[in-house]
């Protein structure tokens, strides 16, 4: 049915409208078909006839043009339903003219000029850009263009194949937020495991400071409150607030919801920038500070200040863990080092401390679980929660050579194009 209007067309030349010419003139470029001894392959008709039903009825958008690339620009010679259906244009309202039409504010000028560098080298182009339909509205597109030679291998048209991405590009962004809100309920499920801890753990000064001021009360009523006998349950008073006040703001530097605020930094920098601040507990315990990094690591993806808390938490647990062990075998090791995993830079902390019971090993990562007598027992919890996010492990083993224990974790390398030496600038800001 269909052929036999094209080629009514083809003898009239007269065709309803020009789309249908153009796929006429697509299908008269000489066949490259082989001979066909036994008569199976269709006749010129049939093909003709099946290429237009490929054309109606496929979703991809299909734009043919001529070769004009210089401004104004190829003239569009056909358009196939999807394309009228999808941008809202009729055949006739885009024939003659340039896709330029179709391009607006959005449309990415790069993949454009890409587009033009593959077309004058006679090659073809894929690529992913925004164009506007009828309406107005912005549509997200992937997009395909090919040459259709003359059997003298002269370029005849272009063919553009697009397909509207819009849909699934919104999917794509729905999942994002939803692993980020995903991750911001796994730590709110933590916060609730944390919460009894909590509740019991913020018990302990409460009491504390309720005694010693009944205590304080009470030797003023018996009348043996003078400034001396005072002073000493306030102390103790004003002790327990501080630690109630101390994992009150731990906890919340936790589940604050700020964004991360991510950037490309080198480890050894991070490391060099951190040591300072753990030098006068270094210099109090008579630790000496060993640094072995990597002469040029590639760089990371992270927020510095949250990993350089890891840092600083691994340094003053490997510090304290010596308090008890000779003086001269006091000495916190960190370095920086290629992952054996590869594609990722590794960081460890080692001491030479009385290292840990499995019992003690299990426990390691639980919130409020303290051998110290001042300790909150959540540095490594936090500091665990901190790695995780971003993309590592935070593990612990006990030294195979000498005594004490060695933490590390690892981040994913930023893949760059100068070599070992990472990515120069920040990348990810904000
Ligand atoms: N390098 C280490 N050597 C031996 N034991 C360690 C080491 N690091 C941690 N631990 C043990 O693990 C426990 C938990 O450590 P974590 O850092 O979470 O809490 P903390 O140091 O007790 O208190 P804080 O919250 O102030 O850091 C410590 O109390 C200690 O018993
Ligand atoms: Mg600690």
């Amino acid at each position: 049915m269909m052929a036999v209007e094209q080629e009514d067309h083809l003898q009239t030349g007269q065709p309803p409208n020009a789309a249908d010419m153009s796929l006429a003139q697509i299908d008269a470029a000489p066949s490259k078909h082989p001979p066909d001894p036994i008569g199976l392959a269709p006749s010129a008709h049939e093909r003709l006839a099946l290429i237009e039903t490929v054309m109606e009825q496929v979703d991809e958008m299909v734009l043919v043009t001529d070769t004009l690339l210089d401004p104004p620009g190829p003239r569009i010679v056909y358009v196939n339903p999807a394309f009228q259906r999808q941008t809202g244009y009729t055949a006739d309202e885009v024939l003659g003219r340039s896709p330029r039409l179709l391009q607006g504010p959005r449309t990415d000028q790069r993949q454009l000029d890409r587009l033009r560098r593959a077309l004058d080298a006679g090659e073809p182009f894929t690529g992913e850009t925004v164009n506007y339909r009828k309406n107005g509205e912005p549509y997200d597109l992937e997009w395909h263009v090919t040459a259709l030679r003359d059997a003298a291998g002269g370029i005849t048209h272009y063919v553009s194949i697009q397909r509207d991405v819009t849909a699934r590009r919104r999917r794509e962004e729905i999942e994002r937020l939803h692993e980020a809100e995903l991750a911001h309920a796994t730590r709110l499920t933590m916060l609730g495991e944390l919460a009894s801890g909590l509740a019991h753990e913020l018990n302990q000064p409460l009491t504390a400071i309720h005694a010693f001021a009944r205590g304080g009360l009470m030797r003023l009523e018996n009348g043996t409150g003078d400034i001396k006998n005072i002073e000493e349950p306030l102390r103790a008073i004003a002790a327990q607030a501080d630690r109630a006040g101390k994992i009150i703001l731990r906890l919340r530097s936790m589940v604050e919801r700020r964004l991360p605020r991510r950037s490309t930094v080198s480890l050894n920098d991070l490391v060099e920038e951190v040591l300072p601040l753990a030098a006068a507990e270094l210099a109090r315990l008579n630790v000496r500070l060993e640094l072995d990094l990597d002469p040029a690591p590639p760089h990371v993806l992270a927020d510095s200040i949250q990993i350089e808390q890891v840092v600083l938490n691994l340094v003053r647990n490997g510090v304290e863990a010596m308090s008890g062990v000779e003086p001269s075998r006091r000495t916190v090791k960190v370095s920086t080092l290629p992952s054996p995993q590869g594609g990722r830079v590794e960081l460890r902390v080692r001491d030479a401390g009385e290292g840990m019971s499995d019992e003690a090993m299990a426990a390691l990562f639980q919130p409020f679980k303290s051998s110290k007598p001042g300790g909150l027992g959540l540095g490594l919890t936090l500091s665990q929660s901190i790695v995780e996010s971003h993309g590592g492990r935070l593990t612990a083993t006990r030294n195979t050579q000498g005594p004490g224990m060695t933490f590390m974790f690892s981040l994913p390398a930023i893949v760059s194009n100068e070599g070992s030496r990472g990515v120069s600038s920040p990348g990810v800001g904000g």
